[in-house]
């Protein structure tokens, strides 16, 4: 199956678009992926130029294909235009309807509630569009940025994985963040 961009989910909120990505997203992303305060607690390599480049390349092929199961969408600010951050459901288990999420956003439009507008056009998404039963996320404990936008939407603090992540050489403890659709039995 092949899906065009047009074919792509598109959430909408308020003041956000999550949409399928763009050649043009590359530049934004550029810019606000190297900003050492989004990764910082993202395992993963130190993000560069090329790598940056390679994922955005990676996004274009995946959505072209038509992988399904996998979500991740180009988060844009409606009254600029501009992308600003990345937001994924992955779907963990179709036997189990379970899925994950996560958000990351430009540094510098944090503290508006746009982390939380983000994640909640996800949770609507997994549960009213995908009929999942549950979600979860996984947040550094020293993450309190993620941690908050997880309990604003609902999501309950379900235990502690002990150095659940290596980030960079560092083992690190990771929160567990479940939700229930509360409209499945
Ligand atoms: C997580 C993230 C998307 C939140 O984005 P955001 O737009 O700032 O989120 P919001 O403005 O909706 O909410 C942030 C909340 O955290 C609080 N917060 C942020 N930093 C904080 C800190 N250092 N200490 C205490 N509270 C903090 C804010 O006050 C706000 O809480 P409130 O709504 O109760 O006032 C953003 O921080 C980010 O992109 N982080 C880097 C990537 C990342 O780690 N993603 C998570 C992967 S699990």
């Amino acid at each position: 199956m092949t899906l065009a961009l047009q074919d792509y989910p598109q959430l909408d909120t308020a003041r956000l678009l999550l949409r399928g990505f763009r050649d043009d997203d590359l530049a934004f992303m550029q810019v606000f992926a190297l900003r050492p305060a989004l990764w910082r607690y993202l395992p993963g390599p130190e993000p560069t130029a090329e790598l940056v480049a390679a994922y955005h390349e990676a996004r274009l092929q995946a959505q072209a294909l038509g992988q399904s199961g996998d979500w991740h969408f180009a988060v844009e600010q409606r009254d600029s235009g501009c992308m600003i951050g990345t937001a994924r459901l992955s779907i963990q288990s179709r036997e189990h309807n379970n899925g994950s999420v996560a958000v990351s956003l430009d540094s510098d439009t944090w503290r508006q509630g746009l982390g939380r507008e983000a994640l909640a056009a996800l949770v609507a998404f997994g549960f009213a569009e995908l009929g999942l039963h549950r979600l979860s996320a996984l947040v550094d404990v020293e993450n309190i940025a993620s941690q908050h936008i997880a309990e604003a939407c609902g999501f309950a603090r379900e235990g502690l994985l002990r150095q659940n992540f290596n980030l960079r050489g560092q083992w690190r403890d990771s929160v567990l963040y479940g939700l229930l659709n509360p409209a499945r039995d």
